[in-house]
Formats: structure tokens, C-alpha cells, sequence
């Protein structure tokens, strides 16, 4: 028996599709959602749904409540490892089991990337409390084609990044959910203490998934490529916070020097599946760019 499984950002990219893939497997899960209304969803496929809300740690024990099991999507900034100390200890004397969290790439070797360096500290954190933990470390997931460029891409063909050439080890968000799903629910604590490094199968450039989109959905679609000046003008211009510039400078930086090229076998030898290659996830999602 699994227990309750909880999951938060349960209406985010990922905890969507953890929240959905649970529920196919007949797994008991709690969706955790920050705005009440995105809960709908959830209620209407009789899936149980409670709110909870980090900024407000009286919300807490509603969603602990009776659980085993916590799928934990944070958020990368300057609060992030009080945070997860905070909500990490809280499971654990709630009697939670085993806490799954939601990392980052590079969060084990790129301090350099302000994301992978804020996603350590909350690591560490975690495993400062005592509780059994994994941390799932996805790479750039192929979904940020769709929820951060996509709009661009449907109103004008094109998506801007300041990732030069460099190559990324895109995962598809599905996948990541069924790595999820295998560290939350196999038996005899087979992934406590366990930290993996989740890639695709084959780095790709932005140009390379440019060139793939365009294909795919028989309309041009364009990577242009930003000086780091330029992108840097345009964070300024749009009032974005200090520490949200060190997130794009860095990432960028990181991106361009081939940070995010290394593919692994990870995913495979936790799930005994093959990762979703681009070119499927471009046919997948064909409507969202047209
Ligand atoms: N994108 C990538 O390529 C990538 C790659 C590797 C790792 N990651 C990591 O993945 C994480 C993001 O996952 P995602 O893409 O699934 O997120 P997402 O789509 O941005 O969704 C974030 C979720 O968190 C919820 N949330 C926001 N504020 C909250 C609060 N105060 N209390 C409780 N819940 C709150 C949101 O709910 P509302 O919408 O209701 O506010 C939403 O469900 C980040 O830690 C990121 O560093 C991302």
C-alpha cells in the first residue's frame, strides 16, 4: 500500500501530470493547489483537492494530513532553502514517509547557475530534517517551448534566447512525472536518499529544435539569438527583481558554454523506459505552435 500521495504545484507543468499519472495508476493522490479555482479541474475527476499555500504555513497540516507521501515543487530564489527546511520539517513530525523533490539540473555541480545553486540549498535543507528524501534533478524541459515561448511563437513565428549554439538535453515533462511516479510509489524505500540527474536522449541546439518545430508543424518557425547585452536590456526594461536578472543571466551563461549538453541514462535505468525523444513531443504538441 502506497499511502496518500501529495502532490503541490499540483496545477503547474509537472505536478499536473504526476497529479494525472497517479490517478491513472488507481494511486491515491491530494492535489495540492495554490489558487483555489485551478482546483476545478482536479474535483471534477474526482480527484481529492485541498489548498494549500506556502507563504502561509497554517495551510499545511489540511494538505499532510493522513498522508504517507509529498511531491515537493518549489520554486528557485532567495527564500527558497528556509522554505524547504520549513515545509520538509513540518512533513516529517506530520509523519509523512518520504518527500520527493523537485530539483534542478546542475544542482549538484553548477553553483555558477543561480537556479541550480538555489534548487541545493533547498536539497540540503531537506535533507537537514531528517526526512527520507530523492531529488529529482530534470534537465530544460521541452514544454518551455509551449508555456514560455509558445505565445510568441503562434503570434510571430520566432522565440528569442541568449543561449547562443549551445546544446541542451531537453526532457520531456512527461517523463520527468514518470520518474516521479516510480521514486513515489515503489516499494521498500528503493530511492531514499537518492539524488538523479534526469536528461533526454540527445542535446539538441536551439536552431536543431527550430528546424524540428518548423517540420513538425509545417509552419517556419525561428530561434533568434540574443546578445547577452540585449537579453540583460530586456529583463532591466521589464522591472524584472535582481535576483530574477542573476536567474537569466546566469542560466544563459550556463546554456551557452554547452551547460546543459550532457545526456545520461538515468532516466532509463529508474523507469526501464526510453525518454521521449523532441521530434515525438513536436508531434504531440503540433496545435500549440500553429
Ligand atoms: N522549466 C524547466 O525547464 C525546469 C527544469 C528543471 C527544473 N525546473 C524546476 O521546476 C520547478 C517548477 O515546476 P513547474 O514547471 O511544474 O512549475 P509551474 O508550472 O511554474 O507551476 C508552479 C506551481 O507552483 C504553485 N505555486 C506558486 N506559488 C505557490 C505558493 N505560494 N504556494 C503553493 N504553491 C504555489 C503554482 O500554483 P498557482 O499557479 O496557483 O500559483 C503552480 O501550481 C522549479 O523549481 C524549477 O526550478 C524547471
Amino acid at each position: 500500500m502506497t499511502g496518500i500521495i501529495i502532490v503541490t504545484g499540483a496545477s503547474g507543468a509537472v505536478g499536473r501530470e504526476v497529479v494525472k499519472q497517479l490517478a491513472a495508476a488507481g494511486i491515491k493522490v491530494r492535489a495540492a493547489v495554490h489558487t483555489a479555482s485551478k482546483g476545478e479541474v482536479f474535483k471534477r475527476l474526482g480527484i481529492e483537492t485541498v489548498e494549500m499555500d506556502y507563504a502561509r504555513p497554517e495551510t499545511w497540516a489540511a494538505a499532510f494530513n493522513g498522508a504517507a507521501k509529498v511531491f515537493f515543487v518549489g520554486f528557485a530564489g532567495p527564500t527558497f532553502a528556509d522554505l524547504s527546511r520549513n515545509f520538509a520539517e513540518a512533513a516529517r513530525k506530520a509523519g509523512i514517509a518520504h518527500f520527493v523533490k523537485l530539483s534542478a539540473f546542475g544542482a549538484d555541480f553548477a553553483p555558477q547557475f543561480y537556479i541550480a545553486k538555489s534548487h541545493r540549498e533547498s536539497e540540503e535543507a531537506i535533507e537537514s530534517t531528517g526526512i527520507a528524501y530523492t531529488h529529482l534533478r530534470p534537465n530544460v524541459f521541452m514544454q518551455n517551448l509551449i508555456n514560455y515561448y509558445g505565445q510568441a511563437i503562434r503570434d510571430t513565428g520566432r522565440f528569442y534566447l541568449a543561449q547562443g549554439d549551445g546544446k541542451v538535453s531537453f526532457i520531456d515533462v512527461r517523463d520527468v512525472a514518470v520518474a516521479a511516479v516510480e521514486t513515489l510509489t515503489s516499494g521498500s524505500h528503493a530511492h531514499a536518499g537518492k539524488s538523479y540527474t534526469l536528461t533526454g536522449s540527445e542535446a539538441l541546439s536551439y536552431y536543431q529544435v527550430a528546424e524540428i518545430l518548423s517540420r513538425v508543424t509545417g509552419k517556419t518557425i525561428e530561434y533568434v539569438a540574443l546578445s547577452e547585452e540585449h537579453a540583460l536590456q530586456q529583463s532591466r526594461a521589464s522591472g524584472a527583481p535582481e535576483f530574477l536578472m542573476q536567474v537569466h543571466k546566469t542560466m544563459d551563461a550556463f546554456g551557452r558554454s554547452g551547460g546543459f549538453a550532457p545526456v545520461n541514462s538515468v532516466y532509463q535505468q529508474i523507469t526501464n523506459r526510453q525518454p521521449v525523444r523532441f521530434e515525438q513531443f513536436a508531434r504531440d504538441y503540433a496545435e500549440a505552435f500553429k
